[in-house]
């Protein structure tokens, strides 16, 4: 039976007024919290049941939930577009959901459906619809996730699972908005190894990235890059995004998903759109060191980091440590036209003013 996370009567609703008053010119990332929240609860044996809308509010938590322990947990980022006319758009969602399915099998947490998906995430998006932000770049960033709640320590799959959807309205990912940014390359840090979580979207893929940010940042760059963990030979995707490099010859390169890499949606629908800026897009392993040699001669022209929050982030330079001293290979063209007319490509389909000719669009309002 479909979830329907009907709204729970008498839950309070921000004003309009209040809304624009505490989001100001710039709400920031995830910072502010729509009213309402989508939850539905599973027990082992049984199907999902008392799905509602209620309002956002904390979660009871016994200090024994699985997750807490063993960080049994699975999430998704999509986010809603308010387009000129006020109506409100959705970017693939279908494409979350059906991730979210292979993270939850991943992490052995029992599956939501797409449809089940779908429904709680507009039911959200509808009742806080005042909550989307209208202007420029900004957008209502959607969060739903599911965890393990059952309060018992003992290392297996929890018996008792939540399933939730939050929201907030978002504005420039990066605090330096636009500006190409810097990538520090560890090769002291792993993010996923063969056979692990690596194409999931769980939690500890990225509490295991933290340190390695903070590496990057004591090296003045905004992200991580993560090469594989078996040889730190190859480049696989930053610390939440994924990795594209233009080439002279027209190239849009990028190394493949095979388990390691989580499946972006933006990288899936720059690979779509490049066609139609004369780039042929390939998916192929692709070797720091191909990298480096490449910048410095000027064959690869462009590169970009790419994900929901961020859309396309162009790259000014990849720093790394080589013989024990910091070294940089600059983008010869940061923030190149293939980044841009990819980027400016993407935001139009989004917020409406370009033509959906691949139906990514989806209309909640
Ligand atoms: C590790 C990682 N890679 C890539 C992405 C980009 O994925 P998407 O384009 O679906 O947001 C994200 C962000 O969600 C991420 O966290």
């Amino acid at each position: 039976m479909s979830l329907s996370f009907a709204l729970v009567p008498g839950t309070p609703t921000t004003s309009p007024a209040e809304i624009a008053r505490r989001l100001g010119a710039d709400p920031g990332f995830g910072i502010h919290f729509t009213d309402h929240m989508a939850v539905a609860h599973w027990q082992a044996g049984q199907d999902w049941q008392d799905d509602q809308l209620t309002a956002y509010a904390p979660f009871p938590l016994d200090p024994a939930v699985t997750v807490l322990h063993y960080g049994q947990e699975v999430f998704e980022g999509l986010k809603a577009y308010r387009h000129a006319d006020d109506s409100i758009w959705l970017f693939r969602p279908e494409m979350n959901a059906r991730r979210f399915q292979r993270s939850s099998y991943r992490l052995d947490l029992p599956p939501i459906s797409e449809t089940d998906f779908l429904a709680a995430v507009e039911a959200l998006v509808r009742a806080d619809a005042a909550w989307v932000p209208g202007a420029e770049e900004q957008s209502l960033y959607i969060r739903p996730f599911t965890f393990a709640s059952e309060g018992v320590l003992g290392v297996h799959s929890a018996r008792r699972v939540t399933f939730a959807v939050i929201a907030s309205p978002s504005g420039a990912y990066f605090a330096s908005g636009l500006n190409p940014v810097d990538i520090w390359v560890t090769t002291t840090y792993s993010r996923a190894g063969s056979g692990g979580t690596g194409a999931a979207k769980c939690g500890g893929n990225y509490a295991s990235s933290l340190l390695a940010a903070k590496e990057a940042e004591a090296h003045n760059c905004e992200q991580v890059l993560f090469t594989d963990a078996a040889t730190h030979h190859w480049v696989e995707e930053l610390g939440g995004m994924n990795l594209f490099f233009v080439t002279d010859d027209g190239e849009l390169l990028t190394p493949p998903t095979s388990g390691t890499i989580l499946e972006g949606v933006t990288r899936d629908s720059i690979l779509q759109l490049a066609p139609q800026f004369d780039l042929r897009p390939v998916e192929r392993p692709v070797a720091l060191d191909e990298v480096l040699t490449r910048l410095e001669a000027g064959t690869i022209t462009e590169a970009l980091a790419c994900g929901t929050a961020a859309v396309i982030t162009p790259i000014r330079a990849f720093r790394f440590e080589r013989e024990g001293a910091e070294a940089e290979a600059v983008v010869p063209q940061a923030f190149g036209p293939a980044t841009k007319a990819l980027r400016q490509r993407l935001v139009d389909i989004q917020w409406g003013r370009a033509a959906d000719d691949f139906g990514w669009m989806r209309r909640i309002i």
